[in-house]
């Protein structure tokens, strides 16, 4: 195709997508309703529930939709932190180190602007607090081993930092954790960060939660939150990320072209939005791929089709591949299986679709660790990566051709 339009490299014409890990669009679409309730909860005073949980698949939005909210939060005089769980966080003494931490950055804002330097004791009480009483809230833990234990010491550093807010004009501080499904009870290893995080801020914020916890992750998050604390459905609006309805997925392609020098036509978009299932991360991927390797101002659905295949195989390197090898060789076997058994399924169809030898149950709890599969109820199991189950088909046929 020497001298086509779709060859011309590098696009000489703007590229407006942004496929990424957190990164904002171009366009933030189909969100403004979970947004406009965002900014409601964080008036009402007290709220029906005192905390949100957000979750959604891998590439839905959920990091994007944190940082907005994060926005909002700081314009209507919330003080807010973000923070990006990890593997460490499971254990519940680092959870609360981590907390701590935050608390203690919180506070020191607030005292920025209130000048209450004095009111609370400074220093690293909150990891071993002899009392920590401010206002009506107080606490006198009983130490074993020299520390707090992890629970006493997120309440603690929970309560001061309310106690501080109250005293100052500050409407609140908003906590927001991501990849919060990393903080299931395990009870085999005797760590229990959810339970620890789920009493601590349930007991700091029966005088009123002025400290609000966000917390973010994939699906498996609100069956760990029921699991954790029965009281967790009391504590948590549940909020779920998913696909963008067809209108606002259009518009995620359509919006961000618009002064960008280019368009793309509308068979064009129907196609890239049936295709991706409305999954923002595609959208984006898609959009940016064909701005990329069309050089056409006018891109019409041939001129797509010509690149399709390309962009799938790319999107299978960029998005699927890394985390399909990243798994061991029997819960890649275990993901085929889930893929014959058509995706979401039981356990007991999962088991007999990977065959003899394979003890499923506890593959698929590694998948789970991985991030790779979910729980969508108790009985069943599914893909935590949208459109995974067509890799794995392209992936099988590949193989099964070679
Ligand atoms: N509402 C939206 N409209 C258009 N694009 C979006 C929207 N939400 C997210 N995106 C885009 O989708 C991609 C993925 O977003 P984000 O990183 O927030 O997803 P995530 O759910 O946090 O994914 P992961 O689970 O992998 O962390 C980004 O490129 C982002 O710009
Ligand atoms: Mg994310």
């Amino acid at each position: 195709m020497t001298g086509s339009p779709l060859a011309r490299q590098p696009n000489p014409l703007r590229n407006p997508f942004r496929p990424g890990n957190g990164v904002p669009p171009p366009y933030l679409a189909g969100r403004d309703q979970v947004l406009a309730e965002a900014e409601d909860w964080l008036l009402e005073e007290p709220p029906l529930l005192a905390n949100w949980a957000i979750t959604g698949l891998r590439g839905t939005g959920n990091t994007v939709l944190l940082g907005e909210i994060v926005q909002r939060a700081e314009r209507a005089g919330w003080l807010t932190l973000e923070r990006e769980l990890g593997d460490r966080h499971r254990d519940d003494a680092r959870l609360a180190e981590a907390l701590v931490d935050d608390c203690e950055a919180l506070l020191a804002r607030v005292d920025a602007f209130a000048g209450i330097g004095q009111a609370i004791e400074r220093g690293a009480r909150f990891l071993r607090p002899r009392r920590v009483a401010v206002g009506e809230l107080s606490v006198e833990p009983a130490y074993e081993s020299g520390r707090a234990a992890p629970a006493d010491a997120m309440f603690a550093s929970f309560a001061a930092l309310t106690a501080a807010l109250e005293a100052s004009d500050r409407r609140g501080a908003l906590l927001l954790l991501d990849e919060a499904h990393l903080l299931a009870d395990d009870g085999q290893r005797d760590r229990y960060p959810l339970s620890s995080l789920l009493a601590a801020l349930g007991r700091a914020q029966r005088q009123g939660p002025r400290v609000r916890v966000v917390l973010c992750g994939l699906p498996t998050l609100s069956l760990n939150l029921k699991r954790a604390r029965t009281y967790a459905e009391r504590m948590f609006r549940h909020v779920v990320v998913g696909n963008l309805p067809l209108d606002a997925a259009g518009d995620a392609i359509a919006v961000p072209l618009l002064g960008s020098g280019r368009s793309f036509s509308l068979g064009l978009i129907d196609h890239v939005v049936e295709a991706s299932g409305g999954y923002p991360y595609f959208l984006q991927f898609a959009g940016a791929f064909a701005c990329s390797r069309i050089g056409l101002s006018r891109v019409g659905r041939a001129d797509f089709a010509r690149v399709e295949e390309a962009m799938i195989h790319e999107l299978d390197l960029a998005f699927f591949e890394d985390r399909f090898e990243g798994a061991a060789p029997t819960e890649q076997a275990l993901l085929l299986a889930m893929e014959r058994a058509g995706g979401r399924a039981t356990l007991t169809r999962i088991t007999r679709e990977a065959g003899p030898g394979v003890n499923a149950a506890v593959g698929l709890r590694r998948l789970i660790d991985k991030g790779l599969v979910y729980r969508p109820t108790r009985a069943t199991y599914d893909f935590a990566l949208p459109l995974f189950a067509g890799y794995l088909r392209r992936r099988a046929e590949l193989t099964a051709l070679s």
